[in-house]
């Protein structure tokens, strides 16, 4: 983002749990900070030390530990790249339950951190779900090893939640158990041009009825976010006959048991929107071919990438009820116009795309230049919009170094203080990610 510098002397990477463990138990004892580093594709500071800490990259533990194809259960070093275990356990017809735009430079490590959600939570869930165990070095050192395998284990606390989300504050993770589910034998997906957003909520409700068990995503881009996303060479532009009077798209994936199955649904449910009396959609492009797939997703995976290609982007990712997605873009720009910086030299857009399925919006504001003038206008505007819909002021990016004053709008103070005993109770000397979640 080059929104966010540190002033690190010193990169350490550590081959095994023990180095890092030799590592955190001197920092520990000099009281040095620590800032646990993934693959750096975070989007709100958190692995960018914000004074001198030392860096502890996990770029050098890639190795994975076992893969067992009857269970599903992957076991693999923290710093395992997410599309290195999907290309690892392709072959043996599994996927990783987990996928995002970040997918070839992020670590499983840094995903569990920051417990991601991404494009197929709608599908799998989120990583509380789906990790079954954690190795972690806390920050004395010490080595804690939850990494089993078990998919059921009452025996007390669950302290592996603790770290999953917790963005390095509590220590370091070195390795992870993830089940992973079965490939879907066929995938398939469309995009619907849509000519009011009004009609993304319907939509969403006659998409779920009809494709049910093989409904896999539900993403959701406006117009700017599509014309940025062309205009910077994320995926093949449909035909402006498509586009043509679209406010909104909507990519729905489905991933299923057998190809003539999830094909007869697919077209049956097209051929119901457009012959409706009042068609929520104007059009539907159904992907013909594996370039064609790849090329749709590209049109919504792509939309970080062209809005950081299109200049500075301040990103909010937000929970809010779905009805009011349009709403938050909207009322976002109207209050910035209101303050005269929509224009070419300040801010250029005002984007919003995500996760329908999860309720969870990107609104993202793209500038010229980072500036105090725009930042002030937007903060603390946005959070209190989101606390107006007692909605969340991150729904899957985190806090990092960018929210630690605006973790108020979505948590209590009592579980603030909760918070910050359980961050006392782990890392007393509080060397682990300094300055990150907790101000
Ligand atoms: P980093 O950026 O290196 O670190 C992130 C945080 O985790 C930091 O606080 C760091 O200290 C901590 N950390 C990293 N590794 C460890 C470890 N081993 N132990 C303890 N702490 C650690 N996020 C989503 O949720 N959903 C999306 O759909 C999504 N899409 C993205 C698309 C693009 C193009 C980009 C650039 C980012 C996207 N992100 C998304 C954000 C980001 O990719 C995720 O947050 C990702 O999980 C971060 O992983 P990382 O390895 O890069 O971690
Ligand atoms: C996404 O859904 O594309 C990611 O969370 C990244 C972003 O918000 O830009
Ligand atoms: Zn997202």
């Amino acid at each position: 983002m080059g929104k966010y510098h540190g002033n690190a002397t010193t990169v350490l990477k550590p081959k095994t749990t023990q180095e890092v463990s030799d590592i955190v138990k001197w920092c520990h004892e000099k009281r040095i900070g620590i800032v646990p580093q993934g693959g750096n594709t975070g989007l709100v500071g958190g692995s960018v030390p914000v004074q001198d800490e030392v860096i502890i990259s996990l770029a050098n533990m890639s190795q994975v530990r076992s893969f067992d194809p009857i269970s599903g259960i992957l076991i693999a070093d923290a710093g395992c790249i997410l599309q290195s275990l999907t290309d690892y356990i392709a072959p043996h017809h599994h996927v990783m339950p987990i996928d995002l735009g970040a997918k070839g430079s992020c670590q499983i490590g840094g995903n569990v951190a920051t417990n991601a959600g991404g494009l197929r939570l709608l599908r799998y869930g989120s990583l509380h779900g789906s990790v079954l165990g954690l190795e972690v070095v806390l920050p004395d050192g010490t080595i804690l090893d939850q990494l089993t395998s078990l998919r059921k284990d009452n025996t007390g606390y669950d302290l592996k939640q603790l770290f999953i989300g917790a963005e390095g504050t509590l220590g370091i993770i070195t390795g992870v158990s993830i089940l992973t589910p079965p490939s879907p034998q066929a995938s398939n997906n469309v995009i619907f041009a849509l000519p009011h957003f009004d009609n993304v909520l319907p939509l969403y409700q006659s998409v779920k009825r009809q494709l049910s068990e093989i409904l896999s995503a539900f993403e959701f881009i406006d117009r700017t976010a599509y014309d940025l996303a062309v205009k910077h060479g994320q995926g093949r532009a449909l035909s402006d006959e498509d586009v043509e009077g679209a406010q909104c798209f909507v990519l729905v994936e489905t991933s299923g048991g057998r190809r003539e199955h999830d094909e007869e649904k697919l077209t049956t449910l097209l051929e119901t929107l457009l012959e409706a009396d009042k068609p929520l959609i104007n059009t539907g492009v159904l992907a013909q071919s594996p370039a064609q797939f790849s090329s749709l997703w590209a049109l919504r995976e792509g939309v970080t990438e062209a809005v950081s290609k299109e200049g500075k982007a301040y990103k909010y990712d937000i929970s809010v009820p779905l009805s009011t997605f349009k709403e938050c873009v909207d009322v976002t720009r109207e209050h910035l116009r209101s303050k005269g910086l929509m224009r070419e030299d300040a801010v250029k857009h005002v984007v919003g795309y995500g996760h329908v399925g999860d309720g969870n919006l990107h609104l993202n504001v793209v500038a010229d230049t980072y500036s105090s003038e725009i930042q002030d206008a937007l903060e603390p505007f946005i959070y209190e919009l989101v606390a107006s819909h007692r909605g969340s002021v991150s729904a899957e990016h985190g806090i990092g170094a960018m929210k630690t004053h605006a973790l108020h709008y979505s948590k209590s103070a009592v579980s603030i203080t909760w918070m910050k005993k359980i961050k006392e109770l782990f890392d007393p000397r509080g060397i682990m990610n300094p300055g990150k979640v907790l101000e």
